[in-house]
């Protein structure tokens, strides 16, 4: 059976792409290397754990010998790298952690990957999970393809840049058959609530101040995250070696507006009177150099391999405020302990 590496699995999008794969593809045994961090949870994958076709493996990406070691024992036949620092907030305090873990970490699996392949890269595939963060950020007009320029101005940005660059370096270098996706924000069900969607629909159900950085006029192009594992799906299996793809939702909304929308959502499903969540939003310090625009083109994605999302994000947004609303108890994990900390520290003096 082959065997596919998922890093990053017991996150957010990761715990998606291993249902999805595990469900999917009984002819793939799917090891799930996660380190799990705050951000890392098995509770996210209870209901396939006892999957004949998966198997978790604890272990961290920055550990060169521990990651040789693995890839020689198992042999993988591809590897669906996800596993990443991820939020831009955490970046600006702690930037080297971002390094570590996505750009020597991504170096890292690149090698081990190299060690047990050479001279069979065709008979292989490491698919890198990025983001539409590494071009930057578009002014009114336009949106992002996949020949817009890199211009990353996060150190999580610079540091998904940073591993672009170097998975492409080895397909020129060595051969190696890569693909890369670069995705818009996604939502959905086991997002952690450090992430505006997530954070906003905590808040508003336990009836506490919701931080809109700024004048919340950002703009953010949202996707389910389902719509992101299906694509990742179809990418990994059809794009020619090399190639890269932006996924998004054509669906841009305000900061603000996106609030006011599940304030409303929220209103109604937790029988208050309508405008009334919309009286915690509170605006409050601005991010460092906060990019004002993303939006993803995604015609090529389209165009060659037939991918449109599946949902509309009203619909999308309906099944998350309710899948948090059922989840009490994965909320409340989530939102305790260390939580707590970063949660003080990032917003009690904004
Ligand atoms: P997440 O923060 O929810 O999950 C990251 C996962 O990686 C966690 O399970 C964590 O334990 C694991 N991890 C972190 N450091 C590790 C290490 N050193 N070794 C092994 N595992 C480690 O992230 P997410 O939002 O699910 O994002 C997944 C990937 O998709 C990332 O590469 C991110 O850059 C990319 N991406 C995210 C979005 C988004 O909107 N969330 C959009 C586009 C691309
Ligand atoms: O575009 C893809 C990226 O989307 C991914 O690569 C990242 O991993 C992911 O975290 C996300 O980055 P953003 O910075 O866009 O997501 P976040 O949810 O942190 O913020 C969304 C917007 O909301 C952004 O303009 C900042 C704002 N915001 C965020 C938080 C957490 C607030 O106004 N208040 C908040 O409390």
């Amino acid at each position: 059976m082959k065997k596919i590496i998922i890093t990053g699995g017991a996150g957010f999008i990761g715990s998606h792409v291993v249902r999805r794969f595990v469900k999917n593809h009984p002819e793939y045994h799917i090891i799930n290397l996660d380190k799990l961090t705050y951000a890392g949870n098995l509770a996210n994958l209870k209901d396939i754990e006892n999957e004949p076709n998966y198997q978790f493996v604890k272990g961290d990406i920055v550990d060169a010998a521990f990651i040789q070691n693995l890839f020689e024992q198992e042999q993988p036949y591809a590897v669906i790298h996800l596993a990443a620092e991820s939020h831009v907030d955490r970046s600006i305090v702690n930037p080297l952690e971002f390094v570590m873990t996505n750009v020597i970490g991504t170096v890292n699996l690149l090698n081990a990957a190299r060690h047990i392949w050479k001279d069979k890269y065709n008979e292989h595939r490491f698919y890198h999970v990025s983001t539409d963060e590494v071009y930057g950020t578009l002014g009114e007009d336009g949106m992002f393809t996949e020949t817009t320029a890199y211009d990353p101005h996060s150190p999580y940005s610079a540091s998904k840049a940073s591993s672009d660059h170097f998975v492409r370096a080895y397909h020129d270098t060595y051969g190696m058959d890569v693909v890369i996706s670069n995705c818009s924000n996604n939502y959905g069900s086991f997002h952690f609530p450090e992430k505006l969607i997530p954070l906003a629909i905590h808040n508003i159900k336990q009836n506490k101040a919701v931080p809109v950085y700024g004048k919340g006029e950002n703009i953010r192009d949202w996707l389910w995250v389902e719509d992101h594992a299906r694509a990742i799906e179809l990418i990994f299996h059809e794009a020619k070696t090399g190639t890269t793809y932006n996924i998004g939702g054509h669906n841009e909304w305000k900061n603000i507006d996106l609030i006011t929308l599940l304030c409303s959502i929220l209103d109604r499903k937790l029988g208050r009177t309508e405008g009334e969540s919309a009286k915690l939003i509170t605006f409050v310090t601005d991010r460092a150099g906060h990019d004002l625009r993303y939006a993803i083109d995604a015609t090529k994605l389209k165009n060659e391999l037939g991918w449109t999302p599946s949902v509309t994000f009203e619909e999308g947004l309906e099944k998350t405020v309710d899948w948090f609303l059922q989840n009490e108890e994965w909320l409340n994990d989530v939102t305790s302990g260390n939580y707590q900390q970063y949660y003080q520290s990032q917003y009690a003096n904004r």
